[in-house]
């Protein structure tokens, strides 16, 4: 893995932006997308530049069951209003949340990531180590499901809702097996809260118990983290600030 650790979020959101800048100019088409807001200072450099992308395709990993893509909590309109609306993709997936039958909706997703394979992904990471929204205990080799959220998942995300009960206990993710085929993945973190998921992910043995250990299994990572996820590494780092 390539680690870069940065002074701050607003670095990071440079030094991730020159990770898309690259995979552009390397020819990358398809781009695997997160919402949170981890991405959000790379979507601003995005925003803020003149790279073009009107002829490429994004996936995003993962939405909430039950919300409408119109639900200013929805990760398609986190989307829209983050990046898609001020800088326009040819097309742009999300799973669909209000999709009748979730088994029909997994398969569906699964045959959109087979047509338009991804050439890079872009991920954060819980604090339990999950990527996408592959809780602890997912099989490494599972394709797009509907999965039943964390309890520290939905605490986690609760600070986006008015309410803790208002968040969907469930959720479409892409799954770990689809995430492993992207030519090359981004993941980034910031802040002390995710230092013993970085950890784990990075020095701690490959185990679905932390799903992001699975990455180790990859041959093209960059991790893009802030001093602070990076305090419980044992190897020491340059800070770029
Ligand atoms: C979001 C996603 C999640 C988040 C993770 C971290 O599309 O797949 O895995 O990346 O929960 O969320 P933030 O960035 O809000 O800390």
């Amino acid at each position: 893995m390539n680690i870069i650790v940065v002074e701050n979020e607003q670095v990071g959101g440079r030094e991730g932006y020159k990770v898309f800048e690259q995979a552009l100019a390397n020819g990358a088409n398809v781009f695997g997308l997160a919402t949170g807001s981890t991405p959000v200072t790379i979507y601003e450099n995005i925003v803020a530049s003149d790279l073009d992308f009107s002829e490429k395709t994004s996936i995003n990993l993962d939405e909430y069951q039950g919300l409408a893509g119109t639900h200013e909590q929805s990760y398609r309109y986190f989307m829209d209003e983050h990046l898609f609306n001020k800088k326009p993709f040819k097309e742009t997936f999300v799973p669909n949340g209000l999709a009748e039958d979730p088994e029909a909706e997994a398969k569906r997703y699964d045959q959109v990531i087979a047509d338009h394979p991804i050439d890079m992904q872009i991920l954060g990471i819980g604090q339990n180590g999950h990527i996408g929204f592959n809780e602890p205990g997912t099989s490494f080799d599972i394709t797009t499901h509907l999965v039943d959220l964390a309890e520290s998942t939905i605490e986690a995300n609760a600070r986006f809702f008015a309410d803790k009960n208002d968040v969907p206990r469930r959720a479409y993710s892409m799954g770990i097996g689809s995430i492993m085929k992207s030519k090359q993945i981004l993941l980034v973190a910031y802040g002390e809260s995710k230092a013993d998921a970085i950890a784990g992910m990075i020095e701690g043995p490959v185990t679905e118990e932390m799903p992001a250990s699975v990455l180790q299994r990859h041959d093209n990572v960059t991790v893009l983290i802030d001093k602070a996820a990076a305090s419980k590494l044992s190897q020491k780092f340059d800070v770029k600030a």
